[in-house]
C-alpha cells in the first residue's frame, strides 16, 4: 500500500512537471486567487486563507487557515490514514497520508524547518499507526496565537486552489501537494471560529510558496481586509491585479519597492527602516535595527527607545487634540468625543522611510485606532528595551494596504493605504468567469 500511494505521488508529480514543457505551456491564467477573511473573535484581530480541501460527493470542502508569513510548515486539524483507498475519513473529519519517520522529510522538518522554541520537548518516533508497519513522523507545532507548544504528525497533503488573470476567478483549479502536519482538533481552541489550521507563507521549502510553482512565478501578492464582512485577497504568480471600481488601473502602478532581506534564524520577511518621519521630524532608526513583518501581531510593535521617540514627536504634532485616559496596550490615547458627539480624527502621516529615500506611509486608518466612541488611540505598541526586532510592522498597520513578497528577486512591494486611491483589499471582483 505504502509503496503504491508512493507510485501515485510520483505520477502526480510527473503529471504536475509535464504542464511546462520548456517555453510552450502558456496558461490561461496569472495567478492563482485565495480569499481572505478578517476574523474577531479571538483575543486578537487574526487573517485567515481560505482553501479546498477534500472532494466529497464531487464538492470540495473549504478551510480556513490562519496567515502566518513566519510558520515554518502547515499544519491543520485532520487525522493520519493510510488505507485511503477505502473511503473511510470518518464524516466532518480531514484525512491525510502519513509520512514515515523514514523518510527524508521527516528528519528535514525535524531538524532544520522546525518551530524554534524553548517550550517545546523533544520528539520521538514511538507512534504507530495500526496495520501500517511504519512509524508515523511526530513534528512540534507552535500556536501562533497562545505560544504553546503540542505536536502533530508529518503527512502528505493535499490543497486545492482557484486560479486567476489578476482580475477574477477563473473556472480552472491548481493543486498543491505540501507535506503539512495534523493536529488533533483540541489544538484550534484559541482560534477563531471556522480556522482550522495554519498557513506558513513564509520562505521555508515547506510553506505553501514553496509547492505553488511553474508555471507561476514566485511572488506573494497579500492584501488584507479591515472589513470582517467583505474577503480581502491572496494572489500568487505575477500581476498584473486589478481592484474595483478602478477596472484598468494594474495595482502594481501603486507600488514602491524595497529589499526583502533575510535572518539566518527565521523564515520570515524582513525590510530595512532607516527613519521614521513625523512631519517634517526624522526619528532615527539604529543601522543593525530589524524590520520584520508579522501577521500575526495586531500592530507595530516599537523597540522602547524608537517608540518612546515616536510618542513623544507624535504627541507634540497633535497637542491641539484632547488627550484621553490610556487604554493598554497603547502609550497614547486620544479624546474623540466632543460634547457627546463622535468626532473622526484626523491626524499627520508616520512615514517609514526606507533606503533609497522609498516612503511607506501610515495614514489615519492605519495609524489610530478607534477604542469606543470617546477614546482613540496611536495603535503602535512598546516593544520593551530588548526586543529581538527592533520593528515589528503589524496587521492593523497592513490592513488595506496592497503587499508583494517577490521571491525571486528578494524585492518586497507596498502601496500604502488603499484607501487614498478610492479603493481597498475587500475590492476584488471574486466572480467566476471561464478561463479563455
Ligand atoms: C473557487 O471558485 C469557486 C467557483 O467560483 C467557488 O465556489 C469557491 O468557493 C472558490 N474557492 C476558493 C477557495 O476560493
Ligand atoms: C526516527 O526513526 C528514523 C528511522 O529509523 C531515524 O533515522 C531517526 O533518527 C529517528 N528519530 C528519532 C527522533 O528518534
Ligand atoms: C462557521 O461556519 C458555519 C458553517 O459554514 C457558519 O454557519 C458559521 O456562521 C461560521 N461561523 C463564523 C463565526 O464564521
Ligand atoms: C464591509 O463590507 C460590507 C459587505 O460588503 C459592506 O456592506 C460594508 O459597507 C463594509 N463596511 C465598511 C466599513 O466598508
Ligand atoms: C546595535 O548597535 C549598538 C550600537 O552600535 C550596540 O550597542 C547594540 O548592541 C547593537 N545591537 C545588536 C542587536 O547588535
Ligand atoms: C459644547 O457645549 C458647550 C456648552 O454647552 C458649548 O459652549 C460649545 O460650543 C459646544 N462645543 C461644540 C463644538 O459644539
Ligand atoms: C525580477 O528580476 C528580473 C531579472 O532581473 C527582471 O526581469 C524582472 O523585471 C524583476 N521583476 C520585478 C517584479 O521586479
Ligand atoms: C466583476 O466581474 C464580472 C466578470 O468579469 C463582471 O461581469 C462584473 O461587472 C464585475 N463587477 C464589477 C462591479 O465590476
Amino acid at each position: 500500500m505504502h509503496l503504491l500511494m508512493h507510485l501515485i505521488f510520483i505520477i502526480l508529480a510527473f503529471m504536475c512537471y509535464e504542464h511546462k514543457p520548456e517555453g510552450a505551456f502558456v496558461p490561461p491564467y496569472s495567478s492563482v486567487v485565495l480569499p481572505v477573511n478578517k476574523h474577531t473573535d479571538a483575543v486578537k484581530p487574526l487573517y485567515s486563507v481560505q482553501i479546498m480541501t477534500a472532494l466529497v460527493n464531487s464538492q470540495y470542502l473549504h478551510a480556513n487557515f490562519l496567515i502566518d508569513v513566519d510558520a515554518p510548515f502547515i499544519w491543520h486539524d485532520c487525522i493520519l490514514q493510510w488505507n485511503t483507498f477505502q473511503g473511510s475519513c470518518p464524516d466532518n473529519t480531514l484525512c491525510a497520508y502519513p509520512a514515515s519517520c523514514e523518510e527524508y522529510q521527516c528528519t528535514d522538518v525535524r531538524t532544520t524547518y522546525s518551530y524554534q522554541n524553548p517550550s517545546c520537548g523533544p520528539v520521538t518516533n514511538d507512534s504507530t499507526i495500526p496495520d501500517w508497519g511504519y512509524c508515523t513522523c511526530p513534528v512540534n507545532v507552535v500556536d501562533p496565537i497562545t505560544g504553546s507548544c503540542t505536536q502533530a504528525l508529518l503527512n502528505y497533503d493535499e490543497f486545492t486552489v482557484n486560479t486567476s488573470n489578476g482580475r477574477n476567478v477563473f473556472d480552472g483549479l491548481y493543486g498543491a501537494y505540501p507535506n503539512a502536519a495534523c493536529a488533533s482538533s483540541s489544538t484550534f481552541q484559541s482560534f477563531p471560529a471556522n480556522v482550522t489550521g495554519v498557513m506558513a507563507l513564509s520562505s521555508s521549502p515547506y510553506a505553501l510558496p514553496a509547492y505553488l510553482y511553474d508555471p507561476l512565478k514566485r511572488i506573494m501578492a497579500l492584501c488584507l481586509p479591515s472589513n470582517i464582512s467583505a474577503p480581502g485577497v491572496m494572489l500568487y504568480g505575477t500581476g498584473p491585479y486589478y481592484l474595483l471600481p478602478q477596472t484598468t488601473v494594474d495595482v502594481t502602478t501603486y507600488l514602491s519597492h524595497t529589499p526583502l532581506l533575510k535572518h539566518s534564524d527565521s523564515f520570515g520577511y524582513f525590510i530595512r527602516v532607516d527613519s521614521i518621519l513625523i512631519k517634517t521630524r526624522s526619528i532615527f532608526v539604529p543601522i543593525n535595527a530589524t524590520t520584520k513583518i508579522s501577521t500575526i501581531e495586531p500592530y507595530t510593535t516599537l523597540r522602547s527607545d524608537i517608540y518612546d521617540s515616536v510618542v513623544r514627536r507624535f504627541s507634540k504634532v497633535t497637542k491641539r487634540i484632547p488627550p484621553a485616559k490610556l487604554v493598554a496596550p497603547f502609550g497614547l490615547c486620544f479624546s474623540t468625543s466632543v460634547n457627546g458627539t463622535q468626532v473622526s480624527l484626523k491626524v499627520p502621516d508616520i512615514d517609514f522611510i526606507l533606503p533609497d529615500g522609498k516612503k511607506w506611509t501610515v495614514s489615519t486608518t492605519n495609524s489610530i485606532k478607534q477604542i469606543t466612541n470617546e477614546v482613540a488611540c496611536l495603535a503602535f505598541v512598546d516593544g520593551g528595551a530588548t526586543s529581538e526586532d527592533a520593528i515589528v510592522i503589524g496587521t492593523y498597520q497592513l490592513e488595506d494596504n496592497f503587499v508583494v513578497f517577490d521571491l525571486d528577486n528578494s524585492s518586497f512591494g507596498f502601496s500604502s493605504s488603499l484607501l487614498r486611491k478610492k479603493t481597498s483589499c475587500s475590492s476584488f471582483n471574486f466572480t467566476l468567469t471561464n478561463s479563455p
